[in-house]
């Protein structure tokens, strides 16, 4: 596991979106993992900037998203459908063929699961999965549990989730109670994994993710045992180092 400090979130951005384009320039027609959350949105700010510049080319690029809400439609402006779209996509050259993300209208969790399971095998896996962390530890949403989820499942959200996204909506009684998210093997399956984070109120977790012990309580702890992992947090994520 790589560990790199960043002075404040734009620096974290930038280091963010440098080790993306890499992956990008590097592999021209990768699959990139993507998350959704306040913490990816300067990194996809810089990276719209570098692809407007001329930088970067995502024509042959494949995108997977982590989860989306159940029950919301695309158009709803919380979906993590509208969020890619709205905050990284609208601005880019990828084909909207070769972008995924669960789709939160189909009412029949096994078969979406399946289904969207089956378009990541089919895209040969995932080359650099980018993530955010929940203040409680989770990863897309796979929430404290006793045991580690595997693939994609349905996942009734944690209080403190709610909570802690209601911002985006009206009130927490707005916020859907259940999402659809990768599961814990399907992220560790990636072949490389971009950890980002951000901020006093993360630093407590972070430390916990890092240093604590390899726990569903903890699910982003598993990333201890990935081989290839970098994390880039900011020097208030840090500060219980
Ligand atoms: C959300 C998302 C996660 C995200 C996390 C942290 O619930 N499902 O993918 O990483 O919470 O969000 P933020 O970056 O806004 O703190």
């Amino acid at each position: 596991m790589r560990l790199y400090r960043a002075k404040d979130y734009n620096d974290l951005s930038r280091k963010a979106a440098n080790i993306i384009s890499a992956q990008v320039i590097m592999k021209p027609d990768c699959v990139l993992g993507l998350a959704t959350g306040s913490s990816p949105l300067g990194t996809y700010r810089q990276l719209i900037e570098w692809y407007k510049k001329g930088d970067l080319d995502f024509s042959e690029v494949k995108s997977v998203n982590l989860d989306e809400y159940k029950g919301l439609p695309k158009d709803n402006d919380q979906s993590y459908y509208y969020f890619m779209h709205q905050n990284f996509f609208k601005d880019i050259n990828i084909n909207p063929e070769n972008t995924h993300i669960p789709n939160g209208m189909e009412p029949d969790s096994e078969k979406e699961c399946s289904r969207y399971n089956q378009v990541i095998s089919d895209l040969g896996g995932i080359d650099l999965q980018l993530l955010g962390l929940g203040h409680n530890g989770h990863i897309g949403f796979n929430e404290p549990d006793t045991a580690f989820a595997k693939m994609t499942h349905c996942v009734d959200l944690a209080p403190s989730t709610i909570e802690a996204n209601k911002r985006f909506f009206a009130s927490a009684d707005d916020v859907p109670r259940q999402a659809y998210t990768m599961g814990i093997k399907t992220i560790m399956q990636a072949r490389k994994i971009l950890l980002i984070v951000s901020g006093e109120d993360k630093a407590q977790i972070l430390y916990d993710v890092l240093n604590g012990p390899i726990t569903p309580h903890v699910p982003a702890s598993i990333l201890q045992l990935h081989s290839d992992v970098t994390v880039v947090a900011d020097e208030a994520a840090l500060s219980k180092f």
